[in-house]
């Protein structure tokens, strides 16, 4: 048994005790302190020694908190105001994970869940090289992504802003990202560290982990982008082992710095600050006000309570990265133009890179085009796309296609291609004679003008027994509607970003949906409430009623009857601050797309989702893609995708679960969501197809799964282990008639010589390879020894797993063709 101990990784005694209440990070509120963490100002370029040496206290503490205000207001989320008379530039901080949100149109990228599913490091890069350029055309400065946070909770909120459930495949995406933002200049910020893995009580819920999980499968992407030199990480709401992460000194001092050294800066996630002592745990920047950092912070260092090298370090930390990219300089860069055309073309690439085909019955896709094509497409999605998810993340793109238009023009001259709504998100006006008083309907003239307020009350009576959809929409700050007093609707703005649900009305209003269901005859109590803001308020509140849904259902299935093919557009809204209640697609698209396929049997399916879902209807439709939320480009890629132009190569970077009850976290209310603020991660490091693998549970469809429209052969395995590096020679054969890519991949079984637990097998290996029909090639993948390491906890180190290891190559985890054993000596 070997031990390797990795040079910048020091053999401190951490995190033995996450487990145990309140024991780590237990100090970092403790006052008052005398010595400053970490670097000191010595350790700084002259430049920063220079100007630190330069700014008063109050300049410093400037430069460790938001809260000012922002001349230029671009729409950024967070903004300081620099030192001007020192030449230290202004910052502004934007999201996101899928394009720069600012007040203006971004690039609208496809779902960084996309992006991960592309196994595409060259594709990772120019991702982040787009957002890279629009952040600084966008005078943006600091981008608050990428979010690395593991896929645990297959609900959670914002899954479709991470890289999966794999962290191979996170550390290669985020580290091939995060170059290729800062090669422009836009300084990223690698988030929420750590243990962030859901939104029900996301602020609080104290995450208790063992070290050798947190290390093997929460950490290694955070490590990843630091190597990669992301230039600022931001800690997250929760707490881990009973201490906020946001002053937790294991995390932000041990294993940031002194095991990664990590040079950057730490930034609160918004509000997630706890204390003013916090800085002497690690963090460098309250965002976004200056509650603890301000005037707080002033005081605890002229008391002597707090050093003042520990701000010096903080500032000269933010004025490192700052020199880095070229912010300091006399005479700074000039801010590029946006590309937009290059931004749209890479979106494209990567919407269409990042699709995974899920199943393609009797080669249901590709479809016939022109006088061939008849095809009936359905959902509300085709006609009004969604681009991104919500929350923070929520991009404002330039423009958007509807998928119908771009399947009806791809589909070409002498098509049939009809649309259907199938499950109506918009309805009817709720009529009069429903209720008590007028419809609300403050549109046009009689929108409600700025600065005043929105107030409807009403009874609403149910003509008819079942689930109803309410709808409200707006334009303006948006309102609100309560339904016998609790508030079931909102669309006014939420994380600084449009409110509502992630589908528009036809005419480009802020929807908000909420299906409910009513007895015939009884009588409900309504409010609508809003203010106007600095703009007029308009709002509509519509409802689609049991008989009307039953009506839309039946003309879906009634046009996909008479149509060759069925095509059905579905759709979830993964948005930060809420997990999603279920794995369920929402409203009544289950029964929809099962009314569909009963109708006509060649039944394709588009997925936009941001994560997994179930699909009670898998059995009997022909095709199921998923396209994830593609962005701005996403209707094209979706048509060129749909008809060929392009094979389908993505593959899943999460499973999907079979059902709900069968997931890493079913059952166990302490593993999700927790229980008295505490959770704990009993799983281990069964995480995602681990768990699966070690509980022997069937999934849906596994990680790594994705079809293409040609088929692919593995052969020729060779293994060895040369010169102390795993060698993994393979060939790969587009054995089909068209051309496609394939994403071979290399997975390895546990060491009997490692007491560690381990994972029946972990991915340590993949290439994604284009072939045209008929070609081979041969592969050399080369298995780093930190994917066949596991952690030691208590030599703080990783552990080689030597000794003979079973070792697979192949399609998806879960479809290995190749197998061997390899002999791992050191
Ligand atoms: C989110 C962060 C985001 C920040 C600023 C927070 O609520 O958790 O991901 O960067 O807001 O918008």
């Amino acid at each position: 048994m070997t031990a390797r101990t990795h040079p910048r990784r020091a053999g401190t005694a951490v995190l033995a005790m996450l487990l145990a209440a309140g024991t780590v990070g237990g100090t970092a509120a403790a006052a008052p302190v005398t010595a400053p963490p970490a670097a000191t100002a010595a350790a700084f370029s002259s430049t920063v020694a220079t100007l630190l040496s330069q700014m008063t206290l109050d300049e410093k503490i400037g430069m460790v908190h938001g809260g000012a205000e922002d001349p230029e207001a671009v729409g950024a989320a967070g903004y300081l105001p620099g030192v001007p008379r020192l030449g230290i530039p202004e910052l502004r901080l934007a999201d996101g994970p899928a394009g720069v949100r600012v007040a203006e149109a971004a690039t609208a990228l496809p779902a960084p869940a996309a992006l991960a599913s592309s196994f595409d490091d060259t594709l990772a890069r120019q991702f982040g090289e787009v957002i890279g350029r629009d952040g600084r055309a966008l005078g943006v400065d600091v981008l608050l992504s990428p979010m690395t946070n593991n896929i645990r909770v297959p609900t959670a909120g914002r899954n479709f802003e991470t890289f999966g459930e794999d962290p191979l495949l996170a550390s290669r995406t985020v580290g091939a990202e995060v170059a290729g933002i800062q090669s422009q200049g836009l300084i990223a910020t690698i988030k929420h560290y750590a243990a962030n893995n859901q939104e029900q009580n996301r602020m609080d819920v104290d995450v208790r982990v063992d070290e050798q999980t947190l290390q093997e499968i929460e950490l290694p992407a955070f490590q990843a982008a630091v190597d990669a030199g992301a230039g600022s990480v931001m800690c997250a709401y929760n707490q881990l082992g009973g201490v906020h992460a946001c002053e937790n000194e294991d995390l932000l001092t041990t294993i940031l710095r002194e095991q990664w050294g990590f040079e950057g800066w730490v930034m609160s996630d918004w509000g997630a600050t706890q204390s003013t002592e916090a800085i002497t745990a690690g963090l460098d920047m309250e965002m976004p006000r200056g509650t603890y950092f301000g005037e707080p912070l002033r005081e605890a260092i002229l008391a002597g309570e707090i050093p003042e090298a520990a701000l010096d370090t903080s500032v000269g930390r933010i004025l490192t990265q700052m020199e880095r990219v070229g912010l300091l300089a006399a005479d700074p860069a000039p801010r590029p133009e946006r590309d937009p055309a290059g931004a749209a073309q890479v979106a494209q690439q990567v919407a269409e890179a990042g699709a995974v085909l899920l199943k393609n019955d009797r080669n249901a896709l590709p479809l016939a085009s022109g006088a061939d094509a008849d095809i009936a497409v359905i959902g509300p999605t085709a006609k009004t796309p969604v681009v991104t998810g919500g929350g923070s993340s929520r991009v404002l793109p330039e423009s958007a296609a509807a998928p119908i238009d771009a399947i009806t023009a791809r589909a070409g001259t002498g098509a049939d291609v009809g649309w259907s709504v199938g499950e109506d998100l918009e309805g009817v006006l709720i009529p009069a004679e429903a209720l008590s008083t007028a419809p609300l309907q403050r549109t046009g003239e009689d929108a409600v003008p700025a600065g005043e307020a929105l107030d409807y009350a009403a009874t609403v009576t149910a003509p008819e027994d079942g689930t109803y959809t309410l709808s409200l929409q707006t334009t303006g700050a948006g309102a609100r509607v309560s339904v016998d007093g609790e508030e079931v609707l909102s669309t006014r703005s939420q994380f600084g970003a449009a409110g509502g649900s992630l589908i528009a009305t036809a005419d480009g209003w802020t929807n908000d949906t909420h299906y409910v269901e009513l007895e015939a005859g009884t009588t409900h109590e309504l409010t609508v409430t809003g203010e106007a803001g600095d703009e007029s308020l308009q709002a509509r509140l519509h409802w689609v009623t049991p008989s009307a849904r039953e009506r839309t259902v039946q003309e879906a299935a009634d046009a996909a009857r008479s149509a060759e093919t069925a095509v059905v557009f579905a759709y979830d809204e993964g948005t930060e601050g809420v997990d999603r209640s279920s794995l369920s697609l929402p409203g009544t698209q289950d029964e929809l797309i099962a009314a569909v396929a009963a109708a006509n049997p060649n039944t394709v399916v588009v997925l936009n989702t941001g994560a997994a879902v179930t699909m009670p209807w898998v059995s009997s439709v022909r095709a199921v893609l998923e396209t994830w939320y593609p962005g701005q480009e996403g209707a094209e890629a979706t048509a060129r995708l749909l008809f060929g132009d392009v094979s389908p190569s993505g593959k899943l970077s999460q499973t999907f679960p079979v059902s709900e009850d069968v997931t890493p976290v079913a059952g166990d209310l302490l593993r999700y969501p927790g229980v008295d603020g505490q959770q704990v991660y009993s799983e281990g490091i069964d995480v995602g197809y681990r768990w699966y693998d070690a509980v022997g549970a069937e999934s849906l469809f596994p990680f790594g799964h994705g079809l293409s429209y040609t088929s692919f052969e593995y052969g020729d395995l060779r293994v060895q282990d040369r010169e102390g590096r795993i060698e993994v020679a393979f060939t790969v054969t587009n054995a089909g008639e068209r051309a496609g890519a394939e994403v071979p991949q290399v997975y390895v079984g546990p060491s009997s010589e490692l007491t560690q637990d381990q994972a029946v097998k972990s991915l340590v290996g993949y290439e994604k390879v284009a072939l045209a029909p008929g070609q081979s090639r041969r592969l050399s993948i080369v298995v780093e020894d930190r994917w066949l390491s596991s952690w030691a906890i208590d030599d703080d180190t990783w552990e080689l797993g030597t000794g003979p290891r079973d070792l697979w190559v192949g399609t998806s985890s879960a479809d290995l063709a190749l197998h061997d054993t390899v002999d791992v000596r050191r």
